[in-house]
This record gives structure tokens, sequence and C-alpha cells, in this order.
């Protein structure tokens, strides 16, 4: 599967922050935003990618990325002109997606939480159809918006509806088949202009092609594009990295426990982090054997007498 990362828009509700700078160039704590969404394809086991953004800030993402070698990726990189919406992505990623199928994920979103990898990979061995997440919001107005039967089957979904019919809001992160190419050419703009991410779902429902996965509460999503999610993200990475004395979207600590990069390449890319908390964790892991509790609950407390 070939991942891409949609980092483009004006983000005008972050005025004044991002007139001059990409919104997903904007620290969330100790990182830039584009690490979160990136961590999250590479946990999906997820080595190709393709990040799209406006001709102004593509090559800041270029810089700061490279071709990925570093973190054994492969980064390509690709100009929207315009913000005509979501769907545009695999339009323009036609000839990067080729015969695969391809995981979205928006800039600016972050999900967070304990086996999430579990959850990823499994999606991006997805064989038909599409899969999407549901999370629960208070005020689930503000997003693409998603009812579900008890197998998970997605039955309605609605951009951003005056009257929610569930209270499952949609991340921005989307596993889809090769169908997605030309669904996405087959969609006309809405009424504000754009190809709708939730009109290419909307094709996959009616196929009854729709796996909806809800995350429950042990899960952080955030989508960072105003100033008070920016900083409740920022204040969410802290308190955990702090408290744990771990890292959230670390790309070396997920590239080596994927095999993608050696424990000489973690601490050769080390060095450039200085003495940067980032810095030294890379150091930690690379000195620390790798402990999988795999085996907890196999012991005698468990075992029936
Ligand atoms: C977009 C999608 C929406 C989704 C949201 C997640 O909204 O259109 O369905 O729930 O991302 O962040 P936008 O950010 O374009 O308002």
């Amino acid at each position: 599967m070939k991942g891409i990362i949609l980092a483009g828009g004006s983000a005008t509700r972050l005025y004044p922050i991002t007139l001059a700078v990409s919104k997903q160039m904007l620290p969330v704590y100790d990182k830039p935003m584009i690490y979160y969404p990136l961590s999250t394809l590479m946990m999906a086991g997820i080595r190709d990618v393709l990040i799209i953004s406006t001709p102004v800030h593509l090559p800041a993402f270029e810089s700061l990325l490279g071709d990925g070698s570093q973190y054994g990726m492969n980064l390509q990189y690709k100009v929207q002109e315009k913000p005509v919406g979501l769907a545009d992505a695999f339009i323009l990623g036609e000839e990067f997606i080729g015969d695969d199928n391809v995981a979205l994920i928006l800039g600016d979103n972050m999900i967070y939480g304990s086996r999430i990898e579990r959850i990823l990979k499994a999606s991006s061995n997805l064989k038909k159809g599409g899969i999407i997440f549901g999370y629960k919001v208070a005020d689930p107005t503000s997003y693409g918006v998603v009812e579900i039967d008890d197998k998970g089957k997605a039955i309605s979904i609605e951009e951003k509806p005056k009257e929610p019919k569930s209270d499952l809001a949609v991340p921005g992160i989307y596993f889809y088949d090769n169908q997605v190419v030309k669904i996405a050419k087959s969609i006309k703009p809405s009424a504000r202009g754009e190809l709708e991410i939730t009109d290419v779902n909307k094709v996959y429902m009616e196929k009854g092609q729709l796996q909806v996965i809800p995350l429950g509460s042990g899960y952080a999503w955030f989508d960072t594009g105003s100033a008070d999610r920016l900083s409740d993200a920022s204040d969410y990475v802290k308190a955990i990295e702090l408290r744990q004395g771990t890292q959230i979207a670390c790309l070396e600590e997920i590239s080596y426990k994927n095999d993608w990069i050696s424990k000489e390449d973690v601490l050769k890319n080390a060095k450039k982090y200085g003495k940067t908390l980032y810095g030294k964790y890379l150091k930690k892991i690379a000195d620390e054997e790798v402990k999988s509790y795999s085996k907890i609950f196999d012991n005698e407390l468990f075992k029936k007498q």
C-alpha cells in the first residue's frame, strides 16, 4: 500500500500564524506537525509516501524530510496548485499510486493511542473497498459524520451536517483500494467548490464496501486546524512525553521497529538532534533491548488449576 499526506490549504483559521508559514510545519509541542501524520503512515507499515502541498510551501517539506532514506522510506513530492478538495489527492497522485491501494492522511490530523499500530497495520492490509474511522465527539457538526451498523458497515455519511445522525466524526485518515482514483475522478465539486472525501466515501458506502472502525475512548484524535486544537495537541504530546520519558511520532524509532533502518542509522540520526529530548531518546532506544510484552498473560497466575 502507498500513502499520501495532503499538506496544502491556506489555513485561514490560523491567521496570522500561517500568513507566511505552512500550517503543517507549525510545532506540535516539540516536532513539526507533519511528523505526526507521517508517523501514522509509518506505523501502518507504509514506506512509499507522496507529500502534496502548495507551490510556495512544498520546498520546505522537501528540505525537512528529503527523500526519506534516513527513515528507510521513499518520499516523493507533488504540488497542488489550488486547494480544490481532499479527493484531488488521488487525481494528483494517480501516477504515484499506480496499481496499488492507498492511504490518505491529512497533514493536520494526529491519531494516537494504545495498540493503534495494530489497527493501522490491519487497515493497510485491506483487500477491497475502503476503511475509515469513527471517533465520538461532543460536536460533530464541523466534520464528516458517519452512522454505522453493528458490524461497522457505514449506513449514512454526511459532510458537516447541521443535524448529525450520529456522534461519530470521521478523522482525516482513509484506506482505499485502487478504485479510489476512478471514484475521485467521477465525483463533482460540492457547494463549497471542493472534491469532498465524503463523496468518495459515499460511493464506497453505496457499493456496500465502506468499513468503519470506531476508535474508543482510549484514543486521542486531534485535528489541529485551529489555534485551540493546536494548543490542545501540544499539551497532550507534552504531558505524555514528559511523564513517560517517551516520544510520540519519533520517525526513526518507528522505522527501527519496522526493521527499515539499523541501530547504526538510529545513532547516526541521533547526532543530528544534539542534546534535545528527541536526540537523547534516539540514543536510548538504540542502546536498549526492545521488550515485547507479548507473554504477559502466559504465566501460572492465569492458568486454570
Ligand atoms: C475534512 C473532511 C471531513 C473530516 C475532517 C477531519 O474537513 O472534509 O470529512 O472529518 O477533514 O479533519 P475539513 O478539514 O476540510 O473541514
